[in-house]
């Protein structure tokens, strides 16, 4: 399969000699996979995805985009093209003030010509779902469509991938949802590789695959399903599971028979609509 991201045993101490922020990590994404990264505060994902665009250089080990070394300074420029990164506050990534030249902006800095340029920015603010507010101030909207202007600016470069550090921790539940559903389009029906850092698990039941660090390591990786049906390891990370995972855990822990791996709340309401009546769940849609 096609390597998108690779990071060969990477070490990271923040000083010399210092606490090591990464411990002897390896982790593959492949391209159109869409990873969520887990992991209680300070257990090192910050520090992994600033690697992965080079924003910082691994202490020991090799990082990889679609196989150009994060260390080779020629290659620098086409690395930061693409890997797209988006953060958690999304005022520290406005930059003007509407909402089409922020955007804009970066593909200005690129000296894009400007018929390219209008063409670029018209598709990333559609993608992203904020064409509506082309000319309107940043600071009006909400956190989670200034969040997806931010998106727009990123996907204006056209990247092959997008590292997202908890882009959806400062917004409220309806612009978390528009953000993830954004992204996840990115992701099917445009190809764009996704690595999503959240606390959120619903969020990460919803990613190709799971990766869960601990102590700057990877502890637990698989499908949302393999990761979450431990419940025991999940909560020993200090995380916790989705909250259907945890009903099914208890309710098998009772005695009551669920299937081991359920971990979204359609597959539960129909095991226990099996359980309770003895009947397949209709079919709803
Ligand atoms: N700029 C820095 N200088 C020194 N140490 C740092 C710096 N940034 C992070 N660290 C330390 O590196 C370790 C990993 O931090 P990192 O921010 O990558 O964790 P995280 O998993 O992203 O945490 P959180 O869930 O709180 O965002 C922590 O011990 C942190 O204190
Ligand atoms: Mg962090």
């Amino acid at each position: 399969m096609d390597e998108m991201l690779t990071a060969r045993d990477i070490r990271f101490a923040y000083e010399e000699g210092g606490r090591l922020a990464i411990d002897g990590l390896s982790v593959q994404v492949n391209k159109g996979e869409f990873l969520a990264v887990l992991g209680a505060n300070g257990c090192g994902k910050s520090t992994l995805a600033k690697h992965f665009n080079a924003i910082l250089l691994p202490t020991a080990g090799k990082v990889l985009v679609e196989g150009m070394d994060t260390a080779d300074e020629d290659r620098l420029w086409d690395i930061r093209q693409k890997v797209g990164m988006v953060f958690q506050n999304p005022d520290n990534q406005i930059v003007a003030t509407v909402v089409e030249e922020d955007v804009a902006f970066a593909l200005e800095n690129l000296g894009v010509e400007p018929g390219e340029m209008r063409r670029r920015v018209d598709e990333a603010m559609e993608l992203a779902g904020v064409y509506k507010y082309r000319e309107k101030a940043p600071h009006k909207l909400s956190g989670g469509q200034k969040q997806r202007v931010a998106i727009a600016g990123v996907i204006a470069m056209r990247p092959d991938c997008l590292v997202l550090d908890e882009a959806t921790a400062m917004l409220d539940p309806i612009g978390r949802e528009k953000v993830m559903r954004t992204v996840r389009s990115l992701n099917r029906d445009h190809g764009i590789t996704v690595v999503a850092i959240t606390h959120y698990m619903e969020e990460a039941a919803q990613a190709d695959r799971v990766v869960v660090m601990s102590g700057g390591k990877v502890a637990l990786e698989g499908t949302p399903k393999e990761v979450f049906s431990q419940v025991e390891a999940v909560r020993a990370l200090h995380l916790d599971v989705p909250q259907s995972a945890e009903l099914c855990h208890e309710l098998t822990a009772a005695g009551c028979p669920m299937p081991p791996d359920l971990i979204c709340v359609d597959e539960c309401a129909a095991a226990l609509y099996k359980l309770l009546t003895g009947k397949e769940a209709p079919a709803h849609g």
